[in-house]
């Protein structure tokens, strides 16, 4: 299996290497984290939350799912989401979509995937929503819009969670942003702030 033989020697040689270049790097990192970004984006392969900001281990924590979604009732999420805000008491949520989204084209499509259709249907509502907008595009544009559209709508359902809200109560100082990725150049755009 020499596909997975290569991570392993991959892993190696970024350990000695980033050792060799800060020697207390992972001794420092063992003992704590203190992150002062929330990344919320796609499972795509192609959008690595660290590397596209250029951040190191320790800088960034990361909730990744397909298609960057915040549901109401997903633990998962909502798990990430309390333990960044109460406990390690992040400055900034970042959700991060990106255009070219397979999770928003299958959205707009019949065909059925299976059980992620389930998951898909919260997008099928983002686009029912903006029926009329949507309606105007076709394509790749009417792809990318939804794919803007749903990044807007998953941030401001982390605004709508009891646990942002609790912490504004509380007087704890977070931002919420809307960014959108682009496979195209590798480049990202500011969507929106605090929506
Ligand atoms: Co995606």
């Amino acid at each position: 299996m020499p596909e997975i033989q290569r991570l392993l020697d991959n892993n190696i040689q970024w350990a000695d290497a980033t050792m060799a270049r800060d020697p207390e790097f992972f001794d420092t990192l063992s003992k704590q984290q203190s992150p002062m970004y929330l990344w919320i984006g796609c499972s795509d392969s192609r959008v690595p939350a660290n590397q596209i900001v250029d951040l190191l281990p320790g800088d960034i924590f990361v909730h990744r799912n397909v298609a960057n979604l915040v549901v109401h009732t997903d633990f998962n999420c909502l798990s990430v989401l309390q333990y960044a805000v109460d406990v390690l008491q992040v400055k900034h949520i970042i959700v991060c979509g990106h255009y070219g989204c397979g999770g928003i084209d299958a959205a707009l499509g019949d065909e059925s995937l299976g059980l992620i259709d389930n998951w898909l249907a919260h997008i099928k509502d983002i686009a029912a929503l903006h029926h009329d907008e949507l309606a105007e595009l076709s394509g790749e544009a009417k792809t990318s819009r939804l794919c803007e559209l749903n990044v807007m709508t998953q941030a401001k359902n982390v605004a709508k969670s009891s646990i942002y809200k609790d912490a504004i109560q509380r007087g704890q100082a977070i931002k919420i942003h809307s960014w959108i990725y682009s496979l195209r150049n590798g480049k990202l755009k500011n969507l929106a702030e605090n929506i």
